[in-house]
């Protein structure tokens, strides 16, 4: 659900459209032109009438076939012309227009980059998928059509309405006498109107949830045998959505209704009025059937307002919807310029933009970070030398001070899900991080990154604030494996390499791979280069849990966390993967989630996770002997020592 379904009671439709005026900007000039060419051919439509009142009065009334020809050969130039404008202007229009889409859908996705997760947590994905289609289409839709045409026909209509007073006022009068019922229905049916549009489009995006939900939970939905449910919660969805369009459709036909009738009627008494003057000669022949085909030619600029103000109404909620995200704060206002982070991600393909600011920069201290089986010549070589840094901070490690978490959409008056977290990880330490179940261990590695903001305290890395480092820098610093491991539809090395540096290649690939004991990799069809992630191949649970960790140790990262990354890997390879893994840790500070027993005896000292707080550090042994709950914990599976 999107958390704020703004009633559309205080809005201005015209005012919300302003907001597309920066997207708008760089095609006014043509959106003008076409503007323009519209108006002129439209008004060549109302040139026609006067040629045929010249033609009833002339040739016609004196029985001249030349002149009536003449005529016919210039009716015939003016509907070609009109028609030649009309495919101008659209002409004009359609290029500019695909640009200015195509520009939005950038920028929501590079925006929805940026968001911090926390506003992920809280916007249900098919929402934002709806944005980013079918609100976007309107919007194109609104800027091709509505915007022009209203222009247009209200100086048609006023041009129209001005050549029919000329020809014969009183007539003139007649045809006006509908206006103010017509306005006043207009102006309620805006109002009207703008509700249910709003609700339709945020229907859609339920039914876009609904969908994109069930194609990723299928597994579970057939598994359980509850496609029948949840086709019936869908088609209800459907049934709802279906009801609000018809409302729309019923507003429309209504509206629709009025705005035909009324000038039909008005027609209608113009025509007797008019014939009545004629038979008194007190009008002329070619003047009626003048002003009469002006009125006709007015019929569509007047009836297509209409729908031309539904639509208008639709693209104002959808510009409502697209700035609702867009106006959500990106993360890092405060210390990361975003014209950086939006260069960033320009640079990247698609797929890989979630990974971009992930990828680390090449910093001071990170070639230290060599794997040592990988036969780096030096890895205690100062940390300066290679960097672009002026000066390297002394290493210090992880320090958590006082921090407290909780979490934004958390009853304000629950206990906090970290509560004076203090914990102190040495450089080149590994600490595993254990606790019970919901106990907030992967929240607290979320921390780190910056993921989500403590709400107080401090996280100092090598003694810098992390608040104070840009997060592109901090996120280059630490590198994550994450409970859920997704793997991108990219290729596996592609994948993996997400976590190192631009100019990494093969070598690296290889002894992440290796690392991770994920050679596996190797033998897929395609070797590293296999397709996999949603459109490719599927994977093992364990296999792409160390393709994860592959991606997490590939850069080299000077601070590693990882959150219970060997859970579905059996004893054996895990015992592997431990092996390599303490090559890798002996130059890494590391945060280590863990449930096993095995898990935990990776690292060098263990951290207990319980109430909110830290409540006791120390080796596994001694907190095996000395911590009851932590010995409960880690009792039962205790099978290796
Ligand atoms: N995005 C969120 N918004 C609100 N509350 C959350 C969110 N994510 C987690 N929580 C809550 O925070 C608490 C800690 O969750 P967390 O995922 O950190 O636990 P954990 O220790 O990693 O558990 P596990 O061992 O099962 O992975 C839980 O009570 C959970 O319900
Ligand atoms: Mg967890």
């Amino acid at each position: 659900m999107p958390p704020t379904r703004a009633t559309t009671k205080e809005r201005s439709a015209v005012r919300t459209l302003l907001r597309l005026w920066p997207y708008v900007r760089p095609v006014r000039i043509r959106l003008s032109v076409a503007a323009l060419v519209a108006i002129v051919a439209s008004c060549t439509g109302l040139v026609i009438p006067l040629v045929l009142k010249w033609m009833v009065d002339g040739p016609v009334a004196d029985r001249d076939p030349a002149g009536v020809w003449l005529g016919a050969l210039y009716l015939l130039l003016l509907g070609i012309a009109e028609a030649l404008l009309f495919g101008l202007r659209r002409w004009l229009v359609a290029r500019p227009l695909s640009h200015v889409e195509a520009g939005m859908r950038a920028d929501l996705y590079g925006h929805l980059q940026r968001l911090p997760v926390a506003f992920h947590d809280r916007w249900a994905s098919g929402q934002l998928l709806s944005r980013a289609t079918t609100d976007l289409m309107l919007l194109r839709m609104f800027l091709a059509f509505p915007l022009t045409f209203l222009l247009v026909n209200g100086v048609t209509i006023l041009v129209g309405v001005l050549i029919m007073l000329a020809q014969d006022w009183t007539l003139g009068l007649v045809i006006l006498g509908p206006t103010i019922p017509v306005v006043w229905t207009c102006v309620i049916f805006e109002n009207r109107y703008a509700d249910v549009a709003r609700l339709a489009q945020d229907q859609v995006g339920d039914i876009t949830t609904v969908v994109e939900e069930s194609v990723l939970g299928i597994r579970i939905i057939k598994g359980f045998g509850r496609h029948r449910s949840q086709a019936r919660a869908f088609r209800e969805l459907v049934r709802t959505l279906r009801g609000t369009e018809l409302r729309k459709a019923h507003m429309l036909a209504m509206i629709w209704g009025v705005i035909v009738t009324l000038p039909e009627v008005a027609i209608g008494a113009a025509l007797l009025w008019g014939s009545i003057q004629v038979a008194e000669h007190e009008l002329s022949a070619g003047t009626l059937v003048a002003f009469l085909s002006t009125a006709l030619a007015l019929r569509w600029p007047v009836e297509s307002i209409g729908f031309l103000l539904a639509m208008s109404q639709e693209a104002a909620t959808a510009t409502e919807r697209y700035f609702e995200v867009r106006d959500a704060l990106e993360e890092g206002a405060d210390s990361l310029s975003s014209a950086g982070a939006s260069g960033l991600v320009a640079q990247f393909p698609a797929p890989l933009w979630g990974a971009a600011l992930k990828r680390p920069e090449r910093g001071a201290g990170r070639d230290n970070m060599r794997l040592r089986r990988a036969g780096a010549v030096n890895p205690h070589r100062p940390a300066a030398d290679d960097g672009p840094l002026p000066s390297a901070p002394e290493p210090d490690g992880i320090r958590f001070e006082n921090v407290q978490f909780r979490y934004p959409d958390a009853a304000p008056d629950s206990a906090p899900t970290l509560a004076h977290i203090d914990l102190h990880i040495r450089p080149g330490e590994s600490m595993a991080l254990v606790g019970a179940t919901g106990s907030g261990k992967t929240t607290l590695t979320a921390l780190i990154p910056r993921l989500h903001e403590a709400t107080s305290g401090r996280i100092t890395l090598d003694g810098r604030d992390i608040t104070a480092m840009p997060r592109e820098e901090l996120r280059s610093l630490v590198a994550m494996a994450f409970e859920e491991p997704t793997l991108f539809s990219a290729s596996v090395g592609e994948n993996v390499l997400m976590g190192a540096e631009d100019g990494a290649g093969e070598p690296e690939l290889a002894r992440a791979l290796a690392v991770a004991q994920a050679d596996f990799a190797h033998a897929l069809p395609q070797g590293t280069g296999t397709q996999v992630g949603e459109q490719g191949l599927s994977l093992s649970g364990g296999q792409r849990q160390r393709l994860a960790l592959a991606r997490a140790v590939v850069g080299r990262p000077r601070f590693l966390v990882l959150d219970d990354p060997l859970s579905a890997l059996d004893v054996h390879t895990e015992a592997a993967v431990e092996a390599a893994l303490r090559d890798v840790l002996a130059d890494t500070t590391a945060l280590i989630v863990a449930h096993r027993p095995s898990t935990v005896l990776l690292a060098d000292r263990v951290a207990l996770l319980s109430g909110g707080r830290v409540t006791a550090v120390g080796t596994h042994h001694e907190l095996l002997r000395t911590n009851a709950e932590y010995a409960h914990l880690m009792s039962g599976e205790d099978h290796r020592r």
